[in-house]
């Protein structure tokens, strides 16, 4: 089996200088991802599990470890200390992330956007509206919103929009935070459906969540981490 993703040793520490106090939010976490492979992370709100998974797309600098990933565009590479430009390009092409907050640029529609991702990640022009339509498609995002800024869009909306925003890239890693967390039982099966679908085609993924029957057979392992520890 081939590791694309390696941590160890990933610590985080926010300093709050006011209040001379510091918050360890994850500690020591160490884990093997392999190549296809899915690790879930599961544990209360407030233990940590953000944290590792923003480390890792360096939406945080982590305080001190190392995430290996095996990158395309570079071989084997540090996330947590590689430099913004190589960060930068691996979001586009090859790191996936879904939060529960949907990023848009300002007057960009939510197709533009879904065409955006699938343009960074190298497919032409065509290729991209004809995916982008898909995804959409998919996640069941009605054509009358295609046109129109997200910004308004509800909870729900907004998540699946950032679920098509993240898969028509077809990253070789995807983060998730939470991904499922606003949607009704039915669409929920459709992110499963998905995420077993791009599993199988070698997609590498690093899951939280809360609902322990959605992780069932779509996880190789889990891990539980309390107060910033994996247990
Ligand atoms: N930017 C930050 N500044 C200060 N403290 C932070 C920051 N981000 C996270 N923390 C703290 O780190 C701890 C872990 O937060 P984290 O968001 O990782 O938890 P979580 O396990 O994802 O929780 P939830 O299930 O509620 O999303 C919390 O105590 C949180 O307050
Ligand atoms: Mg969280």
């Amino acid at each position: 089996m081939e590791t694309i993703l390696s941590i160890r040793n990933l610590s985080k520490t926010f300093y709050l200088h006011e209040q001379e106090k510091e918050i360890h939010s994850c500690k020591n976490i160490n884990f093997d991802l392999e190549k296809g492979g899915f690790i879930g992370i599961v544990g209360k709100s407030g233990a940590g599990k953000s944290t590792v998974l923003r480390c890792i797309y360096r939406t945080y600098l982590a305080s001190s470890g190392t995430a290996i990933y095996n990158s395309l565009a570079y071989g084997p590479i540090d996330l947590l200390s590689a430099d913004e430009r190589q960060i930068i390009s691996l979001r586009k092409a090859e790191i996936g992330n879904v939060s529960q907050f949907l990023k848009t640029l300002p007057r960009t529609t939510a197709k533009q956007h879904v065409v955006n991702a699938a343009l960074e990640a190298g497919f032409s022009s065509k290729e991209s509206h004809i995916r982008a339509e898909e995804m959409l498609n998919y996640f069941r995002l009605n054509s009358t919103l295609w046109d129109i800024y997200p910004t308004t869009f509800s909870g729900g909306e907004k998540l699946r929009l950032n679920l098509a925003h993240a898969m028509v890239k077809r990253p070789r890693l995807l983060l998730l935070d939470e991904p499922t967390a606003s949607l009704d039982p039915d669409t929920k099966l459709l992110v499963r459906d998905l995420l077993l679908k791009l599993k199988n085609e070698g997609t590498s993924m690093l899951g939280i969540f809360h609902d322990l029957e959605f992780m069932d057979g779509l996880c190789n392992e889990v891990f539980n981490i309390s107060k910033g520890s994996f247990t």
